[in-house]
């Protein structure tokens, strides 16, 4: 990542995705674009510099508002030490290496030219990549002020909005994919890029925090920017049609951003994060007629229209709909209102040994308050007629605190007071 790559041209890397998982959904994606030509009617993707950089400081923490890009890798870590100095200086040195790493520069003194005698700072796999868009954003998880609020005198700090996420109908939880005491997601246009940051921080994150779990994804299923193309998630449909833009600055104050009066002073100007793994049953839908998948979201496959309209952008009729179309459902009419933020990927972990593919959405919603935002939705959820072909097998919660505003902030000073 030093040396600024001179090629403008995608990596072969870039196109192939993430190995094997990249070639097996390189069938999916294939037959999406044959299907595309022959209606004729979706556009080329608007055009991004996909290898430029995101600035790092800012009164908001990019990868939020920010435009979607291709790639993730998410990581949850548990905190191992007992040592409030010690956890400190690691969110201080995560913090250097974040704002090197978007900035297209290896960690520390970089990943060759050093001591011989000791390992390099930088594990080099992203050295000639461009920045690729790269954002690296953190949180702190209910269970960090748990374990860590006493010990590290922060647990008056603890926001009311950071509790647990309850039980939902059809959930089916596996407690090693989910919480965790911190996150971190990082998103890139290369996908080398995204799993070298996160690979670089747990590895100075070494004896004080390990990765309780993590997710790759490769497709974005939303979008922040509604002038590009709708992406499509894997059943096929356009997926984020409906969503807030990065630039809708209004929007974002209401649901998106943490309001000087919601809670403790550290999360103003934060947001809070809920990811959740959801499995979708690929063999299952795929058996499904077209009339019954229009009709289980509300919205027709090419264009995206919603039921009875005929273009994707036409305001959505909901008595138009079936009463269990899940557009219907999640739609803030239903909801007293409820607007979140959608920034999640497709995923494919390969086959769950019985000839499917584990293969889903890594869903990511960023919100306000998670009991007036997600919680709020997921619950009038739980008569969607997707449930049938779909299941949350991964869930978590963090508070995301505020941007790193220049070269001496760092991650967590808000929680922590700048001078610790
Ligand atoms: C695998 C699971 C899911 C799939 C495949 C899926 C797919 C879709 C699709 C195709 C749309 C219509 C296009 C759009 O406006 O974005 C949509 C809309 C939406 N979905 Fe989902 N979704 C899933 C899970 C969820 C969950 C868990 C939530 C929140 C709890 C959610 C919240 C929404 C919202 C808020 C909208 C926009 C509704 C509107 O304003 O019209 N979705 N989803």
């Amino acid at each position: 990542m030093t040396e600024p790559s001179e090629n403008n041209t995608p990596s072969r890397r870039a196109l192939l995705g993430w190995g094997g998982a990249g070639l097996a959904l390189g069938a999916v994606a294939a037959g999406g674009a044959v299907a595309a030509t022959r209606a004729g009617d979706d556009a080329e993707p608007a055009g991004t510099d996909t290898g430029a950089a995101i600035p790092f400081h800012g009164e908001r923490q990019a990868g939020i508002a920010t435009p979607v890009q291709d790639r993730l890798h998410f990581a949850a870590f548990d905190v191992r030490t007992e040592d409030r100095d010690a956890f400190v200086q690691m969110l201080k040195d995560w913090t250097e290496a974040a704002r090197r790493m978007t900035a297209g520069q290896a960690v520390g003194d970089g990943a060759y030219g050093g001591l011989a005698e000791a390992p390099p700072d930088d594990t080099g796999e992203a050295l000639g990549l461009k920045p690729s868009r790269l954002t690296l954003t953190i949180g702190f998880g209910p269970s960090f002020f748990d374990k860590f609020g006493e010990r590290f005198g922060i647990a008056d700090a603890r926001p009311e909005a950071l509790t647990e996420l309850p039980k939902f109908a059809g959930d089916n939880l596996d407690r090693d994919r989910s919480g965790g005491d911190l996150c971190v997601q990082a998103c890139a246009d290369d996908p080398q890029v995204a799993v070298h940051a996160i690979r670089n921080l747990a590895r100075i994150g070494f004896g004080k925090v390990v990765v309780r779990w993590s997710q790759l994804g490769f497709g974005k299923t939303s979008s922040t920017t509604p002038d590009a193309q709708t992406p499509r998630n894997l059943f096929g449909f356009k997926d984020g049609t409906r969503n807030i833009s990065g630039t809708e600055t209004d929007r974002l104050d209401r649901h998106v951003w943490v309001g000087e009066k919601d809670g403790p002073a550290w999360m103003t100007g934060g947001s809070y994060l809920v990811a959740r793994r959801i499995r979708m049953h690929i063999e299952t839908w795929d058996r499904t007629p077209l009339q019954e998948q229009e009709d289980i979201f509300g919205r027709s496959k090419g264009e995206g229209a919603p039921v009875g309209k005929a273009k994707e952008r036409d305001k959505p009729f909901l008595k138009a709909m079936l009463p269990d179309a899940h557009v219907r459902l999640a739609h803030p009419d239903s909801n007293g209102g409820a607007t979140i933020l959608r920034r999640g990927y497709s995923f494919t972990d390969g086959t769950d040994g019985l000839g499917r593919l584990d293969a889903g959405l890594f869903f990511l919603a960023y919100q306000r308050d998670p009991r007036t935002g997600f919680v709020r939705i997921q619950r009038n959820l739980a008569k969607d007629a997707l449930n049938e072909y779909i299941q949350h097998v991964g869930s978590a919660l963090f508070a995301v605190p505020p941007g790193v505003r220049d070269k001496d902030d760092w991650w967590g000073s808000t929680l922590f007071g700048k001078e610790a």
